[in-house]
This record gives structure tokens, C-alpha cells and sequence, in this order.
């Protein structure tokens, strides 16, 4: 079969010829064992660049990335692929056997893919292929966020930050479905538009100085955020907040957070969590929240498998609203 292999740090993927992968575990009566599924459209996440440029725990060459996809098993039934392997019992936080599909096992950007037979789950039926690859990784990061670490309720308003990546715009529709009001910033007003356009209420440039003052002034401040830069930025959003808001990050794409102002988050009651992905329940739960709410994720382009470095570089350079899918 046909995949896109990582082979050396900052080397685009390799476009080659693999051994399909076989089932040797078929899934038994339990449920437990593995399936095979033909992948008929895999998602780019920022993950995949971090491993490309070696910035990433645990590299192995040669590794087919690839976290997200959706395609059909050996039965032809349509499935997405939940990409959060051996989250463990305990709902709070992963087990030591964790693992996200793409690094250390093979991933998605590949014909065929070998999974356990509980990470697939039917595809909803009113998302094409390319649409369902789209969600997994990104739509299950902003699931677990918004609604188990910040239990966000109707009503609340919720500040999600840089509004062109791939988990923060679940998190703008997510949070619209939930009865929110939702604000967004951005380094483009371009971008701000479109989540205007998708329903938020309004947006600030997180490179203005003084963005979050103004954003204070006129919203009242926010119940919610939702980041995944972290850095220096991260003081702003929680100048922003209002008294007994709930801060929420996965990402340190701007590294350590600085200027943070302690009597803020003490004297406002402000709870800060961190939070990866989530559970396995969490992904059926986030799947059937789409299917209810006919949410339809925001693909911004759809490569082929062969173009696929075209993706990465354009992931790489910020410049997409929404995901970049590879069609297999
Ligand atoms: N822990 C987890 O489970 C998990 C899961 C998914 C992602 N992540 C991490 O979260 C980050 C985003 O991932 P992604 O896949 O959504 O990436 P992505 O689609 O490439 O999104 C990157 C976006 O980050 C925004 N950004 C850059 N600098 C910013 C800043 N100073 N303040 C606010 N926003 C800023 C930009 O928004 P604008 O273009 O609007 O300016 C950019 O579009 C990455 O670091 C990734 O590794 C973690």
C-alpha cells in the first residue's frame, strides 16, 4: 500500500510504497481486538509538523504519521478512527499506556490502517469522508476543554483564543451548540470575520496591545477560555476573564507562560486547567454531540495523499481557517 513516512527530522514525508498491515487479533466477541480499515480520508493536526521538525517526545524513523481519519472497515461499515489509545480507567487523566495513533504506532496518512477495535466508531451520517477525518483528534481536545475540564453551561461567554487552529474552531462551534456566546482572537481579522460569520459574537487581534482591556470593557469580561498558545499571551486572557472563570489550555505553542498577575487569578476566583485530548467515552460522547447538533467541521483544504508535504508546509505557515485533509 501507499503512506506518507516520516523518515528523517525536518525531511518532508517520504511518499512510498509500505506493507499493508494485517489483522492478526481480529476483534472477538468482547469487542477487544483489532480491526483493519481502508482510510479513505486522513487530517492534518499540529502535532504532525512538531514531530517533522524533531520537536516531539519519543521520534521513531521510519513512523506513517497521522492521528485523524475515517474510511471503512473490512465489512464496509463507515467509521472515524478515535486516535486516543489506552486512555485507561480512571476519567481524570490518561493511564501510563497511553498513546496517540501516529508516533510511536503507524497512523492514518496510509491506504490501510491496523487500530483497536474500540477506537473506530460509526461515521455520522451526515459527514462526508473528508469531513469525519476531520474531527477526531481536534473536535475530542475542545470536547474534553469545554465540557468536562470548564463545564461550560448556556449563557456563559466563552473567549477562544487564536481561532485559526484546528481544536479552537471545535471549540467556537461546540461552544455555539451549547447555547454559549462566544468571542475569538486572532492575528488576522480575516479570520475573525469568518468566526463572526460561523456565529461568534465578535473578535480581538491578540497582537494589538491592550486587546484584553478593551475586550474587559465591553464584554464584561469571560466565564470561559480556551487556549492553546500559553507564552506571554496567556496574562491577557486572564485579564480578560471575569470573577470565577474557568481557564483552559492544551497547547504551549508559545512556550512558557509569563507576567502572569497572581492577585488577578486569587482575588477573581480564577481555576486554570491543563488538559490532552481525553477518554474514550469522551470521544463517543463528542461524536454523538456532533450527530445531534449536525455540526459539520470546517475543512480549509483537501490534498492528495501523494501532495501531502503541501498540507504540512501550509500548517506549518498558519495560513489555514480550519482543517487540511488528505484524500486517500
Ligand atoms: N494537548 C493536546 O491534546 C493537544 C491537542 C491538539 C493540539 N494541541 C496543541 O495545540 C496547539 C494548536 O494545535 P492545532 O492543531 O489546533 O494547530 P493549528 O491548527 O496549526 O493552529 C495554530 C493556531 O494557533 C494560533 N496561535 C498562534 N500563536 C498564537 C498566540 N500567540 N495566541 C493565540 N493563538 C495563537 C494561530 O491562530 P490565528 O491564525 O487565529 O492567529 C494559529 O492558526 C499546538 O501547539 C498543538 O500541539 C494539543
Amino acid at each position: 500500500m501507499k503512506a506518507l513516512v516520516l523518515v528523517g527530522k525536518n525531511e518532508d514525508l517520504a511518499f512510498q510504497e509500505v506493507e499493508k498491515p494485517q489483522n492478526t487479533d481480529p476483534k472477538d466477541s468482547s469487542g477487544k481486538g483489532s480491526v483493519v480499515v481502508k482510510v479513505k480520508a486522513a487530517a492534518l493536526n499540529h502535532r504532525d509538523v512538531w514531530i517533522q521538525k524533531g520537536m516531539y517526545a519519543g521520534i521513531k524513523y521510519p513512523t506513517i504519521l497521522g492521528s485523524d481519519g475515517a474510511g471503512e472497515t473490512e465489512d464496509g461499515t463507515a467509521v472515524i478512527i478515535n486516535p486516543s489509545i489506552n486512555w485507561g480507567e480512571n476519567p481524570r487523566f490518561q493511564s501510563k499506556k497511553y498513546e496517540i495513533l501516529g508516533l510511536p504506532t503507524d497512523g492514518t496518512f496510509a491506504e490501510y490502517i491496523k487500530v483497536p477495535a474500540e477506537n473506530i466508531v460509526p461515521k455520522p451520517e451526515h459527514l462526508t469522508f473528508e469531513q469525519a477525518a476531520a474531527l477526531p483528534l481536534a473536535g475530542l481536545t475542545a470536547y474534553r476543554a469545554l465540557f468536562t475540564r470548564c463545564q461550560i453551561k448556556a449563557g456563559e461567554k466563552v473567549l477562544i483564543s487564536g481561532i485559526g487552529g484546528g481544536v479552537a474552531l471545535f471549540a467556537l462551534q461546540f461552544a455555539l451548540a451549547a447555547g454559549c456566546d462566544v468571542w475569538v482572537t486572532s492575528s488576522s481579522g480575516e479570520k475573525i470575520a469568518r468566526a463572526v460569520s460561523m456565529g461568534a459574537k465578535g473578535g480581538y487581534n491578540y497582537r494589538t496591545e491592550g486587546w484584553s482591556k478593551t475586550a474587559l470593557a465591553e464584554t464584561g469580561g469571560f466565564d470561559c477560555v480556551i487556549d492553546s498558545a500559553a507564552g506571554t499571551g496567556f496574562a491577557d486572557l486572564i485579564k480578560a476573564c471575569a470573577a470565577g472563570a474557568r481557564v483552559c489550555f492544551y497547547g504551549g505553542t508559545n512556550g512558557a507562560i509569563s507576567g502572569l498577575s497572581p492577585q488577578i487569578v486569587f482575588y477573581k476566583q480564577i481555576s486554570i486547567f491543563g488538559s490532552t485530548m481525553g477518554s474514550t467515552q469522551e470521544f463517543n460522547d463528542m461524536v454523538a454531540f456532533v450527530e445531534a447538533h449536525k455540526i459539520v467541521p470546517v475543512v480549509d483544504e483537501v490534498f492528495t495523499l501523494e501532495n501531502g508535504n503541501a498540507a504540512m508546509k501550509k500548517m506549518d505557515e498558519g495560513k489555514q481557517f480550519g482543517k487540511l485533509v488528505l484524500s486517500i
